[in-house]
C-alpha cells in the first residue's frame, strides 16, 4: 500500500502546484469524470438485465438467440461454493421473522443542546459539533491554528519560525483550525459578531489560506515558514483582494470549489443524513424530530407519516442517500428480516464526526463527493474509502437494529483511518493531548478512549467482554498495534499478518508502530498494552475483507460483461517499486519482495522471454484493467502493509499469486484460496517462473473456474452509489453487445449484491453468534 507514502509526498506537491501562477487542479483525471447518473428505473433494468438475455430491448427473436446468462444461486449449497469450514450455510437456513417496528427514544437532552449540538433521544445525550462540548454543547472545544493568538491571528510570523500546516497568516477559524484571509482584505473572513447566538455562521465566510503561506512579511523580510510571496496574497492583485487574482491559493475544502472558492456545493457527511438533516463537513444536524449519527430515527410520539419526498429542497442528495430501510417506521421495504442483528452505535463526535469536520481534504476520508451542480462524483481513489463506505452500508443494512438488547453484534464506526489523514495538519486532535506518536498510536488510543467511553456509557460493551463489537481499522497494518482492552472485539482489516511476536514493517516513520511511548492514560510502555500481547489478526474471530473497488476500477473484466480476451499477459504487476536513489535504502518496503522480482525479471529478460510484465506506472502502460484482464498470473505482493492486489487480481479473473509469508489474504480463512490461487514461499520466490510453468493447464482451467465462483464476494454493493455504477459499467457492455448480455462464468453477479463482501460478513458473523454469545444461536 502506499497512501502513507502519497500523504508524505502531498505536501511536496501541494507545494509545487501553489507555486504556479495559476494554482491548483492536479486531482486524479478520474475525479474529474463526472458520475453518470442512471434513472429510477435501475433497478427493474438490473433485474432485466440478469434474467437471461435482457429482454427489454430486445425482439423475441434475438432474445431467443442470446445464450443465456446463469441464473444466482438458489439453494444455500449453491451460495456456499468453495467456502470451508462450515459458517456459510445456516445464514441461509434461518427463518424470517417479522421486523418490528424501529424503536424510538424520547429523552430529552440538557439545555436541548444549546441550540447547536443534535440530540441523541435513546439516551438524551448531545453530541456536539466542532467548536463545543460540555453535556449541552455550551462550553468552547476548540482546534486553534499552531502559533495562534486569542485574536486568532498568528503570535508573530517572525517570533517563531517553525512551519506547520495550520500556521495561518490570515484569521483563523479556531473551531476546526482552518485559515482564511483576513478582514481588513476585500475577501477575508468576517466572523459572527460578538454575542450572535451560537453557531451564527460567519457574515463572510472569506477565501481560505489553504496550503497558501507567506514566504515574505510586509516589508520583504523572510518569513521562515511559508512559500508564496507576500504580494501574491495581500498585494493588489493578490488571493485576499482582488476580483480576479493573479495567483490562485488551493480551494479544497469541503463545501466550496471554484478558482474562487466562492461556489457553494454540498459537504460529505455518513449517508448524507439520510436526506433528513443539514450537513456541515460531516456533522448532521438533522431536521425537527429526527436524531441519530445518520438522521434515520424519529423521535417518539411524532407521527412518521413524513412525505415521501423527503430529500425536501435538496434532490441533489439522491444518488448519494441508500434508504436505511431498517428505519422505517412502519417497516415497508423489508417487513421481515433475519440474523445478526446488529447495532451500529453512534459514536461520540470526538472519534467520529469531529475527525470528519477537521477534514482539510473534501476528498479524505471519503469515496464520494459534491461537484459542480451538486452532481455526486467518485472520488478517483482512496485507499481507505472503505471505511466511510462500510459505514453507510451498515448503517443502510437490513440486519441493523435499533435496539442494543437484542442485539447479535455492535459495530463501532470510529474514523480510525480517517485520523491518519488529518493527523498531520495540526497539533489537535491528539490522544494523549501533549503526545504526538505516531498515527498507529494516535488512531490506537482515540480507539481506547472510544471503550472507555462505551464502557463508562452504555452496559453492552462489559457485556461480553467486547467480544460481540467489530472494529474496521483499514490503514496499512491493519489491528497489529490496538489496545489489549479492545483486541476481543472482531476486527476487520485488509492486513492478515498471523505471525506473534511481530514487528511494524513500515518503512514510512510517521506509521512504524515500533516507538515506545510512556504515559499514565495507558500504564506504562504503549507496546506492552498493544502489539506485545497479540498479532495483527486471529483468524479465529477476525476476517481480512477486501478493499473497496468499484466495478468502473475493473470494468474490462469478463464477470461484468466485457468480452473476454486471451490471456496472453503470463504474469502481471504494476505498483510502487520505491526504485529512486535513496527511498527506501533498506529495500523495506514490500519486504523488499516487488523490489528483488523486478530486477530479476529485468536481469533475465522475463518480459521478451516469458511476457512478463512486472513494474511501476513508468515500466508497465496501459489501461490497468484492460491488463489485468489480459493476464493469466497476477502477483499479490505486500506493500507497506497491506496491498488491493488480491482484489485486483480476483476481481478480474487472473489467477493470484501470494507472496506474503505468514500473512492471509482476503477471506483466506473462510474460503478455499488453493482451489483458486497459487502461493510462493518468500525464500522460492525466485523460481517464480518455473513455478507457474509447472501449473498444469488443466488446473489453471479448474483455478479460472473456481474464480467466477467467488468473484463476487470481494466486491461492495451496499451503498446506491455503488450499485449504479455496477448497473451503468453492465449497461455499456450489454449495449456494446447487442442488448444482451455476454453469458461470461460468474456474470450473473455483475450488478447483483447477491453474496457481495458485505453478505460474505454477515454470514460468516451470523455463524459465529453461539460462539460469541457462549449459548446457541436463539433463533
Ligand atoms: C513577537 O516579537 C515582537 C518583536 O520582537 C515582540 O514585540 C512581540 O511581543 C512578540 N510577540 C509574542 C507573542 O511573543
Ligand atoms: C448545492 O448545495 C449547497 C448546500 O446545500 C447549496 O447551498 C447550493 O445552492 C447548491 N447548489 C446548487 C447548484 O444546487
Ligand atoms: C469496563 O467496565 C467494567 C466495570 O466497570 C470494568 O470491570 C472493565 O474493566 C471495563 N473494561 C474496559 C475495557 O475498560
Ligand atoms: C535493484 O536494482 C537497483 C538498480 O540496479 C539496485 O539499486 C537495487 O539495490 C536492486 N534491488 C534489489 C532488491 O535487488
Amino acid at each position: 500500500m502506499a497512501p502513507s507514502q502519497a500523504a508524505k509526498l502531498l505536501p511536496m506537491l501541494l507545494m509545487a502546484v501553489v507555486a504556479l501562477p495559476r494554482g491548483l487542479a492536479v486531482f486524479n483525471s478520474e475525479e474529474l469524470l463526472p458520475y453518470v447518473e442512471l434513472d429510477e428505473a435501475a433497478e427493474q433494468l438490473r433485474r432485466s438485465l440478469l434474467q437471461s438475455s435482457g429482454g427489454t430491448v430486445q425482439s423475441q427473436s434475438e432474445a431467443a438467440r442470446a445464450p443465456a446468462v446463469p441464473p444466482l444461486p438458489q439453494t444455500p449449497e449453491e451460495h456456499c461454493a468453495l467456502t470451508i469450514g462450515s459458517w456459510c450455510g445456516p445464514y441461509y437456513r434461518q427463518t424470517p421473522t417479522q421486523r418490528p417496528p424501529p424503536k424510538r427514544g424520547n429523552t430529552p437532552c440538557p439545555n436541548d443542546c444549546s441550540g447547536v449540538g443534535q440530540c441523541q433521544y435513546d439516551f438524551g445525550i448531545c453530541y456536539c459539533p466542532a467548536g463545543y462540548g460540555g453535556a449541552d454543547c455550551s462550553q468552547p472545544r476548540k482546534r486553534p491554528c499552531w502559533r495562534m493568538d486569542s485574536n486568532k491571528r498568528d503570535l508573530g510570523w517572525h517570533n517563531y519560525t517553525e512551519w506547520s500546516h495550520s500556521r495561518c497568516a490570515g484569521i483563523c477559524d479556531d473551531d476546526i483550525a482552518m485559515c482564511y484571509c483576513p478582514p481588513e482584505t476585500k475577501y477575508g473572513r468576517i466572523e459572527a459578531p460578538p454575542g450572535a447566538p451560537r453557531g451564527t455562521p460567519p457574515v463572510r465566510a472569506g477565501r481560505p489560506l489553504y496550503w497558501c503561506q507567506p514566504s515574505t512579511d510586509e516589508l520583504g523580510n523572510k518569513v521562515m515558514w511559508g512559500a508564496v510571496k507576500y504580494e501574491d496574497l495581500f498585494g493588489r492583485d493578490g488571493w485576499c483582494n482582488a476580483d480576479v487574482p493573479s495567483f490562485m491559493c488551493p480551494c479544497r475544502i469541503d463545501g466550496r470549489i471554484g478558482s474562487l472558492c466562492n461556489i457553494a456545493v454540498e459537504m460529505f457527511c455518513i449517508n448524507q443524513c439520510s436526506g433528513r438533516g443539514d450537513c456541515d463537513q460531516g456533522f448532521c444536524r438533522c431536521h425537527a424530530g429526527w436524531y441519530g449519527h445518520d438522521c434515520s430515527r424519529r423521535r417518539a410520539g411524532l407521527p412518521t407519516n413524513t412525505p415521501p419526498d423527503y430529500m425536501g429542497s435538496k434532490p441533489w442528495l439522491e444518488p448519494a442517500v441508500t434508504p436505511p430501510v431498517a428505519a422505517e417506521d412502519p417497516p415497508r421495504t423489508k417487513p421481515q428480516r433475519v440474523r445478526p442483528y446488529i447495532y451500529v452505535y453512534d459514536v461520540k463526535p470526538d472519534f467520529s464526526t469531529d475527525i470528519l469536520q477537521y477534514r482539510i481534504e473534501r476528498a479524505h476520508c471519503n469515496y464520494r463527493q459534491f461537484q459542480h451542480g451538486n452532481l455526486t462524483s467518485w472520488i478517483g481513489y482512496n485507499a481507505y474509502a472503505l471505511e466511510s463506505m462500510l459505514h453507510e452500508t451498515f448503517l443502510a443494512s437490513e440486519h441493523r437494529t435499533f435496539d442494543p438488547e437484542e442485539a447479535d453484534y455492535f459495530y463501532v464506526p470510529i474514523m480510525w483511518a480517517c485520523l491518519f489523514d488529518v493527523y498531520g495538519w495540526n497539533p489537535l486532535p491528539r490522544w494523549p493531548k501533549e503526545v504526538h506518536g505516531p498515527r498507529p498510536y494516535g488512531a490506537a488510543m482515540m480507539q481506547l478512549e472510544t471503550v472507555r467511553w462505551l464502557n463508562a456509557t452504555f452496559p453492552w460493551f462489559a457485556r461480553r467482554g467486547g467480544r460481540d463489537h467489530i472494529w474496521l481499522t483499514a490503514t496499512d497494518e491493519g489491528a497489529c498495534c490496538v489496545f489489549k482492552d479492545v483486541w476481543p472485539g472482531i476486527f476487520l482489516s485488509h492486513w492478515g499478518r498471523t505471525e506473534f511476536p511481530h514487528t511494524s514493517g513500515s518503512q514510512y516513520h510517521a506509521d512504524n508502530y515500533g516507538t515506545g511511548i510512556y504515559h499514565r492514560d495507558h500504564d506504562g510502555e504503549w507496546l506492552d498494552q498493544t502489539s506485545r500481547t497479540h498479532a495483527c489478526f486471529d483468524p479465529k474471530k477476525d476476517l481480512v475483507v477486501p478493499a473497496f473497488k468499484r466495478t468502473e476500477h475493473f470494468r474490462s473484466s469478463p464477470y461484468v460483461g466485457a468480452s473476454p480476451v486471451e490471456r496472453s499477459i503470463f504474469l502481471f504487476f504494476r505498483g510502487d517499486l520505491r526504485l529512486a536513489p535513496g527511498q527506501d535504502p533498506e529495500c523495506k518496503y514490500s519486504r523488499c519482495i516487488r523490489q528483488t522480482l523486478y530486477n530479476r525479471s529485468r536481469a533475465e529478460n522475463w518480459r521478451e522471454k516469458y511476457n512478463v510484465l512486472l513494474g511501476d506506472q513508468a515500466t508497465v502502460q496501459g489501461d490497468y484493467s484492460l491488463l489485468l484482464s489480459q493476464s493469466l498470473f497476477c502477483l499479490v505482493a505486500p506493500g507497506d502493509g497491506w496491498s488491493p492486489r488480491l482484489e485486483d487480481s480476483v476481481l478480474h479473473g487472473c489467477i493470484p499469486v501470494i507472496i506474503m509469508d505468514q500473512v492471509q489474504v482476503v477471506f483466506e480463512s473462510i474460503l478455499d484460496m488453493p482451489s483458486f490461487s497459487v502461493r510462493i514461499a518468500q525464500k522460492d520466490m525466485l523460481n517464480i517462473i518455473s513455478i507457474l510453468k509447472a501449473i498444469s493447464a488443466d488446473q489453471v482451467q479448474k483455478m479460472q473456474d473456481n474464480l467466477a465462483k467467488v468473484w463476487f464476494r470481494y466486491r461492495y454493493l451496499g451503498v446506491k452509489m455503488a450499485i449504479r455504477d455496477a448497473e451503468h459499467v453492465v449497461t455499456q457492455h450489454r449495449e456494446k453487445n447487442g442488448g444482451f448480455l455476454r453469458p461470461n462464468p460468474g456474470v450473473q453477479y455483475a450488478a447483483s449484491p447477491v453474496d457481495d463482501a458485505f453478505s460474505t460478513l454477515m454470514q460468516w458473523l451470523y455463524a459465529r453468534i453461539p460462539e460469541i454469545h457462549g449459548t446457541e444461536a436463539r433463533t
